[in-house]
């Protein structure tokens, strides 16, 4: 199992008035969808974590990327639908780079887009 990891808070919602619309949870169905098409995949796969609630509720939907001695990415305002397929590639860049900093030229729009925060790796300890 790959250490790099994807949060994604399952508790996410919009508003009351999204949720008069629809009973499923945005970031229910954001995590639903992002395993459902990581489990297709022949490839090493980014682990999917489920999270209850990263404090960032009212940017909803929230996924991370992290892992160790890689940079964490934190994004924010993600549609529950339309941003999978983007979190899956950068998901396989995230892999692929060895401390998680993928060129900005080269994210998906949806992550050059909702970046809320890039955090540094923790210093190596001796
Ligand atoms: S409910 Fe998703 S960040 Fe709080």
């Amino acid at each position: 199992m790959s250490q790099d990891t994807l949060l994604v808070c399952i508790l996410c919602r919009f508003s009351e008035t999204q949720l008069s619309k629809t009973e499923s949870i945005p970031g229910q169905m954001l995590f639903d969808q992002l395993s459902h098409k990581l489990a297709q995949s022949d490839q090493e796969t980014i682990t999917l974590r489920p999270v209850r609630c990263m404090g960032a509720c009212s940017h909803a939907c929230i996924a991370a990327f992290m892992a160790p001695n890689k940079l964490t990415f934190i994004l924010s305002q993600l549609s529950p639908t339309d941003s999978v397929s983007d979190l899956l590639e950068f998901s396989r860049q995230y892999i692929a780079a060895s401390d998680g900093k993928v060129p900005y030229k080269d994210r998906p729009a949806t992550v050059k887009q909702n970046i809320h925060a890039v955090l540094p790796s923790l210093p190596h300890q001796p």
